[in-house]
C-alpha cells in the first residue's frame, strides 16, 4: 500500500524518538547522581562485562548533538522526542534542582527549536534515581509523591519552551526488564516476559497502578499551576492473538494477557475502572495488588490529553502449564513467524489497534510515540552505505498501516520512528541496532542507513511503498 502524500500536513508530526539514557553518555557529568541503570550495568555489569552507558551515542554533548540536530532537520524532521533524566535534574532524586541540568536541557530544546523541530518531552523513561530504586521504586506507593515533585520541576522549569509532555513511558516493559536484571543479577541469566508470570503478577499490577497514579497526580499539578500544554502517557500496545488451530484456552488466555497488558491500563484512563476479569484473577490468586477502591477512578478523572502509542508487534499468547490454574498464559513466538527483534512484524495488526483506539476507547488523540525495528546482522557498512532492507519495509508497510486506518477515523497526530539512531538497547547492551542513523561506537561517526533516505521521502510527501526500499551496494 502507497503513503498517500496528504500525511505531509503541516500539522501532523514527523518524527523521532530516544531516551537519555540510552543516548546521552556523561553519566556523571554537571552533578548528575546515579540512576538504578548506572547500578545495572557499570556496578553490576548486567549487560556483559564492558558495557556501560558511559559514552553511548555521546548526546549529552553539545558539539554532537548540533550534528544530529543538523541531520534531523535534513531529513525533515518536524518533532523529536527525547526524554530527560531525573538524576541529572534531581541528582538524589528528592533534593534540591541541579541547575546544570536544567540549562543543559534548555539549550538542548533551543537548538531544537532553532532547527524548526517540536519538542516532545519525555519525563520518565526508566533512569529511576539510584536512590529511589534503593527505596522501592514503583513498588513503593511513595513513588506518586515522588514523581510528582518531579514533575513540577520539569513543568516549573520547561513549560515556557515545551507544550508537549509524555509523562511516563512503557511500565509494562519496564517492569519486565527489572524483572529480567534482577534474573541475572542473581542466577546469571533469566527470561525477558513482558506478560507477567504467576510469580510476577501481584508486584506488576501494582507498579502499573502506581505509576498510572503518579501520571495522574503530575497531570492535575500541571492544570493547578495553570501551565499550557497537552499531556499523555506512553503505553506499549500489544495486541494479543492466537495462532490458527488455538484451543479454547488459548483464546481464554490471550483475553487475560490483553487485560492485564491493554486493558488494565487504557480501561482506567479512559473508563476509570480497571476490568473485572483481571481483578477476578488477582482475587482468585489471593495476590495483593496494593489498588485502593478510588484508584482507577482517580486515574480516569486526570483526562490524559492524548495517548502515546508505542507498537512493535502483536504478542502471541497461550495457555501456559500451569495445571488447574484457569489464567495460566504465557507469551511465545512461533517459529515460523516473520519476526524482529522485538516480536513478530505484522503491520496489519498496527491498523487494527488503531481501530480499537477508536471503537472502544472513544477515539482518543494519539501520537505514535514509537514503532520500528531491528534485525539481526542487517545494519552492515559497505561501501560507507548501510542498506537496512528489512527496516525500511517495515516503517514503509507500518506508515501505510497507520495511514489506513487514519483514513478510517483513527485520530494520529503524529509519528515517532524508534530510533532516530542506534544506541543503547538496555540490557542487549550495544548489539541490538534500531536506529534509521547508523552509529560507529568507536569514533561516533553517523551515517543515515537506507530507511533513513526512505523516511526522508514519506515525510517530503513522495508516494513510496516497500518496492522502494532496495539495496544500493
Ligand atoms: C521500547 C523502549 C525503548 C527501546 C525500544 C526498542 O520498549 O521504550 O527504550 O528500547 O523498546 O526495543
Amino acid at each position: 500500500m502507497a503513503v498517500s502524500p496528504s500525511a505531509a500536513t503541516d500539522k501532523f508530526l514527523w518524527g523521532a524518538a530516544s531516551a537519555a539514557y540510552q543516548v546521552e553518555g556523561s553519566t556523571t557529568a554537571d552533578g548528575k547522581g546515579p540512576s538504578v541503570w548506572d547500578d545495572y550495568l557499570d556496578r553490576l555489569h548486567l549487560a556483559g562485562p564492558g558495557i556501560s552507558g558511559a559514552v553511548a551515542i555521546d548526546f549529552y554533548n553539545r558539539d554532537q548533538h548540533l550534528k544530529d540536530i543538523a541531520l534531523f532537520k535534513k531529513l525533515g524532521l518536524t518533532s523529536y522526542r527525547f526524554s530527560v533524566s531525573w538524576p541529572r535534574i534531581i541528582p538524589d532524586g528528592l533534593g534540591p534542582v541541579n541547575p546544570a541540568a536544567i540549562a543543559h536541557y534548555r539549550q538542548f530544546i533551543s537548538d531544537l527549536k532553532a532547527a524548526g523541530i517540536k519538542p516532545m518531552l519525555t519525563l520518565y523513561h526508566w533512569d529511576m534515581p539510584a536512590s529511589l530504586a534503593a527505596a522501592g521504586g514503583w513498588e513503593n506507593r511513595d513513588s506518586v509523591k515522588w514523581f510528582e515533585r518531579y514533575a513540577d520541576a520539569i513543568f516549573a522549569n520547561f513549560h515556557d519552551q515545551v507544550d508537549l509532555f509524555v509523562l511516563l513511558n512503557e511500565p509494562s516493559v519496564e517492569r519486565a526488564t527489572k524483572t529480567l536484571a534482577e534474573a541475572i543479577r542473581d542466577n546469571g541469566k533469566g527470561d525477558f516476559k513482558i506478560l507477567p508470570d504467576a510469580d510476577h503478577m501481584a508486584v506488576s499490577l501494582k507498579t502499573y497502578n502506581h505509576i498510572l497514579l503518579a501520571g495522574a497526580a503530575a497531570k492535575k499539578s500541571f492544570e493547578v499551576h495553570g501551565y499550557k500544554g497537552q499531556l499523555g502517557l506512553a503505553l506499549p500496545l500489544f495486541p494479543t492473538i492466537n495462532e490458527d488451530g488455538a484451543s479454547d484456552a488459548d483464546k481464554k488466555s490471550a483475553v487475560l494477557a490483553d487485560g492485564v497488558l491493554n486493558r488494565w491500563f487504557l480501561d482506567a484512563m479512559y473508563k476509570g475502572t480497571y476490568p473485572q476479569d483481571v481483578l477476578d484473577m488477582a482475587s482468585a490468586r489471593g495476590l495483593d495488588t496494593g489498588v485502593q477502591p478510588d484508584d482507577a477512578k482517580t486515574i480516569g478523572d486526570a483526562h490524559f490529553d492524548f495517548l502515546g502509542v508505542n507498537f512493535y508487534s502483536p504478542m502471541y499468547v497461550r495457555h501456559g502449564a500451569m495445571p488447574g490454574d484457569d489464567f495460566s498464559a504465557e507469551q511465545y513466538l512461533p517459529k515460523t513467524v516473520y519476526s524482529a527483534f522485538n516480536g513478530a512484524v505484522r503491520p496489519d495488526q498496527f491498523k487494527a489497534l488503531l481501530g480499537r483506539m477508536k471503537s472502544e476507547y472513544g477515539n482518543p488523540p494519539v501520537y505514535i510515540t514509537e514503532n520500528g525495528a531491528g534485525f539481526a546482522g542487517e545494519d552492515v557498512m559497505k561501501n560507507g552505505k548501510v542498506d537496512d532492507v528489512q527496516r525500511c519495509r517495515y516503517l514503509v508497510t507500518h506508515i501505510a498501516a497507520m495511514k489506513s486506518a487514519m483514513s478510517e477515523g483513527a485520530d494520529v497526530r503524529g509519528y515517532h520512528v524508534w530510533s532516530s539512531h542506534d544506541n543503547l538497547e538496555w540490557l542487549s547492551g550495544y548489539a541490538s541496532r534500531f536506529g534509521m542513523i547508523y552509529v560507529d561506537w568507536d569514533t561516533q561517526k553517523r551515517t543515515p542507513k537506507l530507511s533513513a533516505d526512505l523516511y526522508a521521502r514519506v515525510i517530503r510527501g513522495d508516494k513510496v511503498t516497500e518496492a522502494d526500499c532496495v539495496a544500493r551496494n
